[in-house]
């Protein structure tokens, strides 16, 4: 497995992209987040759509404002996240890691909002649409795995997260968000204070079947 931070191959990048969820405070250069966002909206969507548009929170005030938010809808929903010293479980070591987040989100340099347009799916009729339409989550997320891979790609650590979910109408109005987008995920971008590593999945072959669902024998 590589870690030369700068362009290792595709197979490599894709089986060491963990969430990293500990980021040093130094600057993402303007030059680095383009990049990252030019790789985001090569993205395939329906009909080329593009719902996407993105909001580069760097300033104090702001990341301050949305680090006091996400800890509280944290805490509010999982509590302290504390767990006990010496457990070097994956789920310890993770909990950890979400603290560590939770904890110096505001030191981060940059966050970052993928929004998303809202888009009424096709199984719902329209005398059933009731509210705002939620947004094109299929749309969005082909464009968010893109930013986490060019993010891998140049060598800085990312993290998809979700919390706001908990505070977006504040987050709307804090930031000046129209009611038509959804913000989708929020990444925190920086560079990493671990190393990149092997991620822990299923083998694809414990979870694929041929012709009929069941059977696991592959046609030669
Ligand atoms: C839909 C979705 C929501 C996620 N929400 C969060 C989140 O709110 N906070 C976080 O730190 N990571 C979040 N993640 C990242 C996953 O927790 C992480 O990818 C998973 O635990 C596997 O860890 P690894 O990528 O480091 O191998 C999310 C990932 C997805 C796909």
């Amino acid at each position: 497995m590589t870690d030369l931070g700068h362009n290792p191959p595709f197979f490599d990048l894709v089986g060491d992209m963990r969430a990293m969820r500990r980021l040093k405070p130094d600057p993402v250069p303007l030059e680095q987040l383009q990049r990252v966002l030019e790789a985001g909206v090569k993205a395939p969507s329906g009909m080329n759509s593009q719902p996407w548009s993105f909001l580069a929170i760097q300033d104090a005030d702001g990341k301050r404002w949305f680090a006091d938010h996400y800890r509280a809808g944290i805490e509010s929903r999982f509590g302290r996240l504390d767990v006990p010293e010496g457990d070097a479980s994956p789920m310890a070591r993770q909990l950890r890691a979400l603290r560590y987040q939770v904890d110096h989100m505001q030191e981060f340099p940059l966050l970052l909002l993928v929004c998303g347009l809202r888009d009424w799916p096709f199984r719902v009729p329209e005398e059933e649409r009731v509210g705002l339409a939620p947004p094109n989550y299929g749309a969005i997320y082909p464009c968010v795995q893109n930013i986490l891979l060019a993010c891998r790609a140049l060598g800085l650590g990312a993290a998809l997260t979700t919390m706001h979910q908990v505070f977006e109408e504040a987050l709307h109005e804090r930031f000046g968000i129209p009611l038509e987008y959804g913000v989708v995920v929020t990444i925190p971008i920086g560079i990493p204070i671990g190393c990149f590593g092997p991620v822990r999945r299923k083998p694809a072959a414990d979870v694929t079947y041929f012709g009929t669902w069941g059977n696991r024998d592959a046609p030669r």
